[in-house]
C-alpha cells in the first residue's frame, strides 16, 4: 500500500491544494493531509478550522479518494513513521518554491530517509496561494475564485460587517 503525505499549513486550503490533493490521490492508495501547526508562529485560522475545512473540500470536491487529515506539532520526520507514509508530495508553483522545497526534502531525507515527490502547479493555478486569499479577504475582495465552495461559504461567514464587527454564531467550531 502507497501512503502520500502531504504537508503545509492550509491556511486557508485553496484550489491549488485540491488540485495537488486530487493528483497525489490518483498515483498512490491513500493520501494523507498534515496541517503544521507552529507554536511560535500564530496562524489566521485556527488549527482545527483549517483541519475541517480540508475534510468538508475533501468530501465534496473528490469524495472518491482515500483522504485523511490530521494536524501536527514537530518534525514531519516523525509524522512519516507515525502515518506509514511512502511518500511525501509537495506542490511547486515557481522557482522560489523550489528552491525552499528542494531544501526541506533534502533534510527531511536525511532525517528519514523520506523522499518528496514535487509536483508543478498546473498553469491555471500558480498565482494561488493561502497569503493572496487572506489578503483580498482582509481588503473586502471576494475570494471564490481561489478556493473551494466550502471554504468561500465559511469565510463569508466570518467576513466582517461594514461596521467592522464579525457576525455573531457563525464559523466552524475549533
Ligand atoms: O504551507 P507551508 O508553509 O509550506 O508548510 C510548511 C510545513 C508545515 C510543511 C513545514 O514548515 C514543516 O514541514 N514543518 C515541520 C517542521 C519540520 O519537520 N522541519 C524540518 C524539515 S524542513
Amino acid at each position: 500500500m502507497t501512503l502520500a503525505l502531504i504537508p503545509g499549513s492550509f491556511d486557508p486550503v485553496t484550489n491549488g491544494h485540491i488540485d495537488l490533493i486530487k493528483r497525489a490521490g490518483t498515483a498512490f492508495d491513500q493520501v494523507v493531509v498534515a496541517v503544521g501547526v507552529n507554536a511560535t508562529k500564530e496562524g489566521w485560522l485556527a488549527p482545527g478550522q483549517r483541519v475541517q475545512l480540508i475534510e468538508e473540500s475533501v468530501r465534496v470536491e473528490c469524495p472518491d479518494l482515500d483522504v485523511r487529515v490530521v494536524s501536527f506539532d514537530g518534525l514531519l520526520a516523525d509524522l512519516v513513521s507515525e502515518v506509514g507514509a511512502t511518500a511525501i508530495v509537495k506542490g511547486l508553483r515557481g522557482s522560489s518554491d523550489f528552491e525552499s522545497e528542494s531544501a526541506q526534502a533534502a533534510v527531511n531525507n536525511d532525517l528519514c530517509g523520506i523522499e518528496t515527490f514535487l509536483l508543478p502547479s498546473r498553469s491555471e493555478l500558480t498565482s494561488v496561494s493561502s497569503s493572496l486569499v487572506r489578503e483580498l479577504f482582509r481588503l473586502g475582495a471576494p475570494v471564490g475564485r481561489y478556493v473551494p465552495s466550502t471554504v468561500t461559504l465559511f469565510l463569508e461567514s466570518i467576513r466582517p460587517n461594514k461596521h467592522g464587527s464579525a457576525p455573531a454564531g457563525f464559523g466552524l467550531p475549533q
